[in-house]
């Protein structure tokens, strides 16, 4: 298991994080609103980048990222950060807090003060390159299109795509705006390596393209009944939640199946009004996942099936907070501490990038940056080795 440190996060210190550019052929990292890290998890194991300072103000998120990735990380607001260590790439973005359209004045950037921390980060790092990820309604708003005019005249080129992390790999549906930056090389993008049933005709595979991975491929080896190790463990369900998760049919289903075979069996009084009242809208509320197919977007709550498709394909449960972890793409070895909640636990997942898309999109910029100073950076992976000293400072 990889853990570099079991310390909690640091104070908030980026001013003495050190001039950190390009640690013996690696480039560095800087992580902004790093959640537990699974944006510099996916960085990390490309190769060829190593982080060396990230922000994050939720005290148990900051512990996750310290025990994976070391005591760099300043566990306060970025607001807090008195200076910036130098790095090669800033990752990360600001939280959405909800988007104006692009149509009306960008009266709120000013006030969005996150923006502001963003680009003050990024004038003091004066990276090569800034990777940020975001809900896809990012690209449409007025916030945006003020942060590129900004982000343009500190010298970046700006572009951003949405991309589907079950294209990359995934085991889940998950659209989520990227924007890229770059200094003196166009934003690079990676290509996907899986592709979906809307694909064809062109069949699967034509292009080199894989089929996504599947809910099937990805909780591969975990026991069907959890065994509570490694939080391979659900929300322990009331006797009456139960019985609503056993009339859920077992090909996906809904909250309207559940209704009609609950009201057959006679067991009508365990709907709850609220939905009995509201006879459309929410339709993944209580569905089941497909065996074969990938998740749907796991969100903060992937916990509570009734916040959305979170119970099992076959067993009568909401998925493990392991099983998400797997459809996030986090590996086994991605420490998640046993003493933190189930909710702050989940919410870091729910939250994070998923490591092999932040991957994906790691070697593609890493290439491009090697095309443009060939000496400076070695062609290869570098450092994969996770805990190799190899590249420590
Ligand atoms: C979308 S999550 C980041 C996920 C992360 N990129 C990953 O891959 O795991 C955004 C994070 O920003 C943090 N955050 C929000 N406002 C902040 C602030 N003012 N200063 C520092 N962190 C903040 C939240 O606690 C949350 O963990």
């Amino acid at each position: 298991m990889r853990q570099r440190s079991t310390e909690g996060a640091g104070p908030v210190r980026g001013e003495d994080a050190g001039r950190a550019h390009m640690v013996r052929g690696v480039l560095t990292l800087v992580d902004l609103f790093a959640g537990c890290g699974g944006m510099t998890r996916g960085f990390e194991d490309s190769g060829a980048f190593r982080s060396v300072f990230a922000v994050e103000f939720d005290r148990d998120a900051a512990a996750t990222y310290a025990a994976n990735f070391g005591d760099h990380v300043a566990c306060g607001p970025i607001e807090d950060v008195a200076a910036f260590p130098d790095a090669d790439v800033v990752i990360g973005g600001p939280p959405c807090q909800g988007f104006s359209p692009l149509n009306r004045e960008a009266v709120g950037f000013e006030r969005r003060g996150l923006w502001r921390e963003y680009l003050r980060a990024l004038e003091a790092v004066e990276p090569r390159a800034f990777v940020m990820e975001n809900v896809p309604e990012l690209l449409r708003s007025a916030e945006y299109a003020e942060f590129r005019r900004r982000a343009e005249e500190l010298g970046f080129e700006v572009d951003g795509e949405i991309l589907n992390a079950a294209d990359f790999g995934v085991p889940q549906r998950r659209r989520r705006a990227i924007v890229i930056g770059t200094r003196s090389t166009p934003p690079p993008w990676p290509a996907p390596t899986h592709a979906g049933p809307e694909a064809d005709p062109l069949p699967v595979g034509d292009d080199g393209r894989a089929p996504w991975v599947t809910f099937r491929e990805a909780v591969e080896g975990l026991p069907l009944r959890p065994d509570g190790r490694r939080w391979h463990r659900p929300r322990r369900p009331r006797p009456e939640s139960v019985r609503r998760y056993k009339a859920v049919p077992r090909d996906g289903g809904d909250r309207f199946a559940m209704q009609r075979n609950l009201d057959r069996a006679g067991l009508g009084h365990l709907v709850p009004r609220c939905w009995r009242e509201k006879p459309t809208g929410t339709t993944d509320v209580f569905g089941r996942l497909w065996w074969d197919r990938p998740a749907l977007t796991i969100r903060t709550e992937f916990y509570k099936p009734e916040k959305g498709r979170y119970l099992h394909p076959s067993a009568h449960r909401p998925i493990t907070v392991r099983e998400a972890a797997r459809l996030m793409s986090f590996p086994d070895d991605f420490v998640l501490p046993e003493e933190q909640a189930m909710s702050s636990v989940a919410r870091q997942i729910g939250n994070a990038v998923p490591p092999l898309l932040a991957r994906r999109i790691a070697e593609s910029l890493a290439a491009a940056l090697r095309r443009d100073t060939p000496s400076a950076v070695p062609y290869g992976p570098v450092g994969t080795e996770r805990n190799s000293s190899a590249v420590a400072a």
